[in-house]
């Protein structure tokens, strides 16, 4: 069995993401949400704002065996990404730097973006979730994971939070907005995808919730 410890292990000699991938698999619940929410789905899958790939990693760990391909923004996150995947030996996973707000891969499967709208502005979200929409094959599936702009603590720790990680270089962008329930909701269902929305925070002070769609019939 594949630990969060081995996965982690992937992205040594850096310590800095080997730290990274070690404290976020032990707090957050996203990858074993999305890993759930993908269960039995084996469709080519597109990996919008990969960041560091660490969920090629945890897919492979539970069986996902369908080709992945992430793309994310920042050339130093690919790299790590790269390495790490190499280095733990995963099969028909690639990565590649792109821009969300200038371009959008040809893809044709599932897609997952996780938190990332939250980093783009509203308009760009919107063309974002088009694409993504745009990808799905039948029988694959949109995951969305990304905090919903409502009212409470745990949006103003999730923002703070956020800002924190963009202050220190981590994330790119302007202040996060996050997207507004109603508003994905009647965007999704225009596209004709049925949408479950559930929220995903495990222990974590987090207002963050975990979309999963698919073609209404
Ligand atoms: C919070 S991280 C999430 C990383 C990954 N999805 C995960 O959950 O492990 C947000 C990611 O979105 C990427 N990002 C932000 N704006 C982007 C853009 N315009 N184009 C591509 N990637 C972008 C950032 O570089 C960062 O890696």
């Amino acid at each position: 069995m594949t630990t969060a410890r081995d996965i982690a292990r992937a992205y040594l000699p850096g310590q800095y993401h080997y730290w990274y991938a070690r404290s976020k698999l032990a707090s957050d619940p996203l990858y074993d949400g999305v890993g759930a929410a993908l269960d039995g789905c084996d469709h080519p899958l597109l990996d919008v704002g990969c960041g560091i790939g660490l969920l090629a990693h945890t897919l492979r760990a539970r069986g996902f065996r369908a080709d992945y391909a992430g793309v994310d923004i920042d050339a130093r996150k690919i790299e790590a990404a790269r390495a790490a995947a190499a280095k733990a030996g995963l099969a028909r996973v690639r990565f590649d730097v792109l821009d969300l707000a200038a371009d959008f891969p040809a893809h044709r499967g599932t897609v997952c973006i996780l938190d990332v709208l939250q980093f783009v502005p509203r308009s760009t979200q919107a063309r974002i979730v088009d694409a993504c929409a745009a990808c799905l094959a039948p029988g694959a599936r949109l995951v969305i994971r990304t905090g919903l702009e409502r009212d409470g603590w745990r949006l103003r720790i999730t923002r703070a939070i956020d800002r924190f990680s963009e202050r220190l270089g981590w994330m790119r962008g302007d202040p996060p907005r996050y997207p507004r329930r109603e508003a994905l909701e009647a965007q999704l269902a225009q596209l004709g995808l049925v949408a479950r929305f559930e929220p995903l925070r495990g222990r974590t002070p987090f207002e963050n919730w975990l979309v999963t769609a698919e073609r209404a019939g």
